[in-house]
């Protein structure tokens, strides 16, 4: 093992949006929640975590840099999914560069990690969610540890409950489950990305500015003190969950977009119920919640979902190709990028739109 050698593995996870939204935890350490959720994997070219973690007998404590800058390691999520991985480490070998490393040096040996987003980073666009997947996808590569996407993903609901639907494509649920311990709180793939892959997504970036309240303090707040949530969590989500799945089998676009847009609604009237109040969206926001709604009603059907994570910015997913170039012809008509205005830029999903839309 001695030697300067430096053993690494890079890894791309892409981010998810859920249509049916995780808040609040029954479980803090364990990152259970209070209710099932459904959520959207993007194409890994679209929204994606890139991280690289390297090993060496010649670094001499674990660090990580995320986009540049160095952060700490201390908090609970990160040693969570460093002691997992570690727990599970096998033998390495790698014969072409002489790097022999047995199952029992892991414990010694420490990790320098680098991590980037190719988007906005704790701006409600789940980088928890890719940033935690591809951590633990990169780590089980790198320390050869032989768990399945399942086990994987348990291990990335530690670091950010969201993360752990990041680890399957297409659409994704995570079971909320019953244990105390979370063995049965588990992500399954419902379809998988071909099913559905009419439906383009847009995403307004309202503001790359980082929120103010981090969704893990955000939910705390909420379970703690809104009784919104609880309707919400017992009566209201069990419901949509069996909606969703069946909008998601037929392919019944009215249904999602219906289901999508009352469930961010309902999120966000949830964040209002806590107290103090947390706003997340702004008024950028709310008019365009405003210009699809009437432009759905306009067309007879819904064209368009919208949907808003932790943050200002608009995720909207269009029924189709004609729909999505349609969309960002009138996004760019009402909403322009401009440097004046904190609405900024737009993420297109499926980059063909700029043609039809003649752009
Ligand atoms: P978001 O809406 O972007 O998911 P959160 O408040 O849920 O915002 O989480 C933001 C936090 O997630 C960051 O402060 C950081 O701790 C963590 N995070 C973001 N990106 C990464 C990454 N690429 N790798 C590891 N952790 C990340
Ligand atoms: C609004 O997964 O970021 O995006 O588990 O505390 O890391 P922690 O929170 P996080 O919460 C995501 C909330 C959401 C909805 C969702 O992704 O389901
Ligand atoms: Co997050």
């Amino acid at each position: 093992m001695a030697g300067k050698w430096v053993r690494m593995v890079t890894a791309q996870t892409p981010t998810n949006i859920a249509v049916i939204k995780y808040w609040g935890k029954r479980d803090e350490t364990l990152i259970l929640p209070v209710n099932d959720s459904i959520s959207v994997t993007l194409d890994p070219a679209h929204l994606c975590t890139t991280t690289t973690v390297a090993v060496s007998p010649s670094f001499d404590q674990d660090r990580m840099w995320l986009n540049g800058k160095e952060i700490s390691l201390a908090g609970g999520r990160f040693q969570s999914c460093l002691k997992e991985i570690r727990s599970r480490a096998c033998d390495v070998e790698d014969e072409e560069k002489g790097i022999k490393i047995a199952k029992k040096d892991w414990e010694n040996l420490h990790l320098h990690i680098a991590s980037y987003n190719n988007f906005p980073t704790a701006a409600g666009l789940a980088s928890s969610a890719a940033g935690f997947a591809c951590l633990v996808f990169a780590l089980a590569k790198l320390m050869n540890a032989k768990e399945d996407q399942s086990q994987l993903s348990a291990i990335a609901r530690q670091g950010s409950g969201s993360a752990c639907r990041s680890l399957y494509g297409g659409f994704v649920k995570w079971i909320m489950g019953k244990d105390e311990d979370g063995r049965d709180s588990l992500a399954v793939q419902l379809a998988d990305e071909k099913h559905w892959d009419d439906l383009v997504i847009i995403i307004a970036v309202v503001s790359s500015r980082q929120k103010e309240t981090s969704s893990t303090s955000g939910m705390r707040e909420t379970v703690e003190t809104s009784l919104l949530l609880k309707h919400r969590a017992k009566e209201v989500v069990p419901k949509r969950i069996v909606q969703m799945e069946e909008a998601i089998k037929n392919r019944d676009f009215a249904s999602f977009a219906q289901l999508t847009c009352s469930d961010s609604n309902q999120f966000h009237a949830v964040c209002l119920d806590t107290s103090p109040p947390i706003f997340y969206m702004n008024d950028t926001s709310h008019r365009i919640i405003s210009a699809v709604e009437k432009w759905n009603r306009s067309e007879g059907v819904p064209q368009v979902a919208y949907t808003f994570d932790a943050g200002p910015n608009a995720v909207m997913i269009a029924r189709d190709r004609k729909a999505a170039s349609l969309l960002l012809r009138r996004l760019l008509f009402h909403f322009p990028p401009n440097a004046d205005t904190d609405l900024n830029s737009y993420i297109i999903g499926d980059k063909s739109i700029l043609q039809d839309a003649g752009i």
